[in-house]
């Protein structure tokens, strides 16, 4: 088969670009305007979720043009950036993107009106093609042709079935095979495998490189029907499966008469510098499955090679597929195979071996980082060491998530305009699978960059590697980051581990909590600190999306009893601001799931009491919309109001004011927790004003509870004047109060998170007395050291309290889950009294915590007042 000339080729393609009128170097095919999407439609009815995962990460790049090892984007100034590709289609480009001589032969003999379907006829191309797979797998095979590589392995399974009557598969542990349903079944990774459990063939799984646990495995399996195995494992981390193994289990084979079948999808045609990886680890396989490579890129093409000896008449016609064997598909296989001559083997090989050695060496030099390097020729794996990562939040949490490797190929591709993907199974292995077309220079440029990823990682250098995903400031054509480049040392506790007789021997009480707002970033990761608001901001939002419970370092609290409880707080690494967000656009789904992730881990973790608090709580209805597992849940706000008016009463004897001749105004008066103080401080004061916030039903409900009480209600903050003593217990994430709002010489209890009264306010006005209505002092004075917790040590959140009060009492009380009440709130009172639980002092005015520039002011400040 000829390739055409040069000449032929672009007189072919100006035919094509007259028709569409577009010029060969944009996306010719597809650069029209029904294929155009704003932003708001993108990626709305493809893969929706996994569009949004990639887009935070900054992997979701839309290449328009392709060429040998690279592929370009336009940025979002409207210019292309070029990047290096290693992934090269899945291990599919081993010819690089739009290969001359293949994308020729396609333009050939799609303009030469060949014929591409003819079912249930001879076709020469489909022989030929057969032919030369049998040829240079070096046997005699009968070939059936299929469409991609989890069809191959389908129908070696079906053929298995039918050639040995058998009905177990035996496979290694770390497979991957594909993911329609049978070869699921051969699959390693529960993640795919779970959601589809469906039983049909039965699969016996052998650990890699045990000689042992083969054997055993082969004694004992229940009529065996083949054996499934990949020479290097591609998805489960390039993984090479050792020679001796391998020859003991082709002998194993040969002995129980099964098919030793190995899957060459990826591994096959070149890639790992032999025309196949079984043949260079010693043994022959009965059937031999390719795929990927064979298409050149272009076609969607794989094949099942089987020994001619096993091969079953029947299975012609018991097979089929309609798209399988067409003309197209077989010529442009048959000219890959033509490409693949020695000279291309050898330059996998060389080049292969040339960046292995390379990729070794930065082992060497960056242990920290680099736990392990892998494979063969040009199917190389750098495997990251997880444990590297003790010292930063960020890190730690990305890794927990299982997204540290996609999370490295953000940084690859932002920072260096390189292409590299996780393995599927093993997240934190990349892999490296360039083209043959690579040169030397590019891989010394894959060296730098990854030498670069190291020094980050080794020097913990959060802001350097985190630096991208704020959103394309970092990225090429946006100029320099705008992250500072200052190094610090982070400085985050790893999780200390009690002892297994410690940690049972207490109750164990977990606390689900929030970020205040962006400015708590520093106090999770320290070397954030340099950030402005508008960038912690940003960089919290961009993790949103992975959200999920963190836990955080166990606290042993003591009561005054002699009692003693562990407090295990579980961060959810998201912002105040985010989960109104949502709440307001009615997404509890989200949230609910959100919640209940923190319980289930509450519960793994062996909690018998969660403690929810701020929007935790309100999400949940104060806990009624989750699960609790067996546990006892509590929302928090019932101690939260008893400190409210435990605060209120003191500072008006401290202020020598009676209540009768004041006036309460209780801005969040809706809420749990301020309609509560309410109904309890109503009777109390001369006046009671409730504020609502005038949004959706606020005034319906305000309206309701102050006839019920005898109250006054407004919507309008300006209400607030009258009042000489102010309650706030919003869940505004605004600071909506200010100084005009305030009478003169009014006091103000804070009990909001994030508070409700801004900070210049309370500079401005020195007639304010402020107080932080729901911090209770410990008693033996405990240091959460909880970082977002910006307290001092010995002080606590009264809905973190509450948890550790309820734990202390010892039973499970499910009656403080939904709406406090005023019965509530005194049984919590006396229970704290018991604990030797006290209100904080406060005849001195805290200053409102969120409003710190961060954690270490915030904890000196309060400190001076502690
Ligand atoms: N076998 C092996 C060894 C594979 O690596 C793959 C796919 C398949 C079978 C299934 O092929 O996707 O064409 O049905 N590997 C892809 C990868 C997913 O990431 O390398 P398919």
């Amino acid at each position: 088969m000829d390739i055409c000339r040069e000449d032929e080729r672009r007189t072919l393609l100006s035919s094509y670009d007259d028709t569409i009128g577009a010029g060969p170097s944009r996306s010719i095919f597809y650069d029209d305007a029904t294929t155009k999407r704003d932003d708001q439609t993108r990626g709305a009815h493809h893969k929706p979720n996994l569009l949004e995962l990639l887009r935070t990460i900054g992997l979701d790049n839309d290449y328009h043009r392709a060429q040998g090892d690279r592929i370009y984007y336009f940025d979002e100034l409207g210019r292309e950036i070029e990047v290096l590709d290693l992934v090269s289609g899945y291990g599919t480009l081993l010819f690089g993107h739009n290969h001359p001589d293949l994308t020729n032969e396609a333009i050939r003999f799609l303009a030469s009106a060949s014929c591409n379907h003819a079912q249930g006829s001879a076709s020469s191309l489909a022989d030929s093609l057969a032919a030369e797979l049998s040829r240079r797998a070096e046997g005699d095979f009968c070939v059936t042709f299929g469409n991609s590589g989890a069809e191959a392995v389908e129908a070696a399974m079906k053929h298995a079935l039918l050639e040995t009557g058998g009905q177990t598969f035996m496979t290694l542990d770390g497979a991957f095979h594909g993911k329609t349903l049978g070869a699921l079944q051969l699959t390693s990774s529960p993640i795919f495998r779970q959601p589809f459990g469906v039983r049909g063939v039965q699969v016996e799984r052998v650990s890699v490189n045990n000689v042992r646990n083969l054997e055993a495995a082969f004694a004992h399996v229940h009529r065996p029907a083949g054996f499934f195995f990949e020479p290097i494992q591609g998805e489960g981390g390039i993984r090479q499966v050792r020679r001796e193994f391998l020859r003991r289990i082709a002998e194993l084979c040969a002995e129980h008469r099964i098919p030793l079948i190995a899957d060459e999808c990826q591994t096959g045609l070149g890639r790992t510098g032999t025309y196949l990886a079984s043949h260079a680890l010693g043994v022959r396989p009965d059937y031999i499955i390719v795929s990927k490579a064979l298409g050149g890129g272009i076609a969607k093409i794989s094949a099942v090679l089987i020994d001619r000896l096993r091969y079953r008449a029947e299975f012609d016609v018991l097979h089929s597929s309609t798209f399988a064997n067409d003309g197209f598909s077989c010529a442009i296989g048959l000219k890959t195979l033509k490409m693949l001559d020695d000279e291309t083997l050898e330059s996998c090989r060389e080049k292969g071996a040339w960046l292995k050695r390379r990729l070794q060496a930065l082992k060497k030099k960056y242990p920290a980082a680099i736990t392990n390097v892998r494979g063969m020729g040009l199917m190389l794996g750098v495997e990251l060491r997880k444990s590297a990562l003790p010292d930063s939040f960020v890190l730690r949490f990305l890794a927990a998530r299982d997204l540290l490797g996609l999370f490295v190929a953000g940084y690859l591709l932002n920072v260096h305009q390189i292409r590299v993907a996780p393995t599927l199974s093993d997240s934190t292995t990349l892999r490296i699978q360039p083209s043959v077309l690579i040169q030397y220079e590019s891989m010394h440029r894959i060296v730098a960059a990854l030498e670069d990823l190291c020094v980050r990682l080794q020097r913990r250098d959060i802001v350097g590697l985190t630096a991208f995903l704020l959103q394309g400031d970092a990225r090429p054509g946006r100029g320099a980051p705008i992250w500072p480049s200052r190094k610090r040392t982070v400085t985050f506790r790893p999780s200390r581990q009690p002892t297994a007789a410690a940690a049972f021997s207490l109750r164990r009480v977990a606390w689900l909590f929030h970020l205040n707002d962006a400015d708590d970033l520093p106090s999770l990761e320290p070397s954030l600190q340099d950030l402005d608001q508008a960038n912690r901001k940003r960089f919290l939002d961009s993790i949103a999306p992975f959200a999920m419970p963190v836990a955080m370092d166990r606290v042993e609290i003591r009561s005054g009893t002699g009692d003693r409880v562990q407090l295990q707080p579980l961060l959810l690494p998201v912002t105040s601001r985010w989960l109104k967000f949502h709440f307001e656009r009615r997404r509890f789904r989200k949230l609910r799931t959100l919640v209940q992730q923190g319980i289930d881990v509450a519960f793994g973790l062996g909690c018998e009491f969660v403690s929810l608090g701020q929007f935790t709580s309100i999400v949940t209805r104060h806990g009624r919309n989750v699960s609790p597992q067996g546990m006892s849940i509590t929302s928090g706000n019932s101690f939260s109001a008893a400190l409210a008016v435990n605060a209120v009463q003191s500072v008006l004897a401290g202020h020598g004011l009676v209540s009768t001749d004041c006036t309460l105004a209780i801005v969040g008066a809706t809420g749990d927790i301020g309609r509560v103080c309410a109904e309890i401080l109503a009777p109390e004061f001369r006046k009671l004003i409730l504020i609502g916030s005038g949004r959706q039903n606020s005034a319906r409900r305000l309206k309701h509870i102050a006839r019920r009480i005898g109250a006054d209600w407004s919507c309008d903050l300006m209400a607030v004047r009258a009042a000489n003593i102010v309650i706030c217990a919003t869940n505004a994430v605004d600071l909506p109060l200010t100084e005009v709002h305030l009478a003169n010489a009014a006091i103000v209890c804070d009990v909001s998170m994030p508070a409700t009264l801004d900070r210049s306010t309370i500079r401005q006005r020195s007639d304010l007395s402020v107080l932080r209505g729901s911090v209770v002092r410990l008693p033996f004075n405990e240091e959460l050291g909880i970082p977002g917790l910006p307290l001092p040590p010995g002080y606590a959140y009264g809905c973190l309290a509450e948890g550790i009060l309820l734990a202390l009492e010892g039973f499970p009380d499910m009656s403080f889950v939904g709406r406090s009440s005023v019965c509530k709130v005194n049984r919590m009172e006396s229970i704290a009294r018991r604990h030797g639980f006290l209100p904080a002092d406060r005849t001195t005015p805290l200053p409102v915590v969120r409003m710190m520039q961060d954690c270490n002011h915030v904890s000196s400040d309060l400190r001076r007042f502690a």
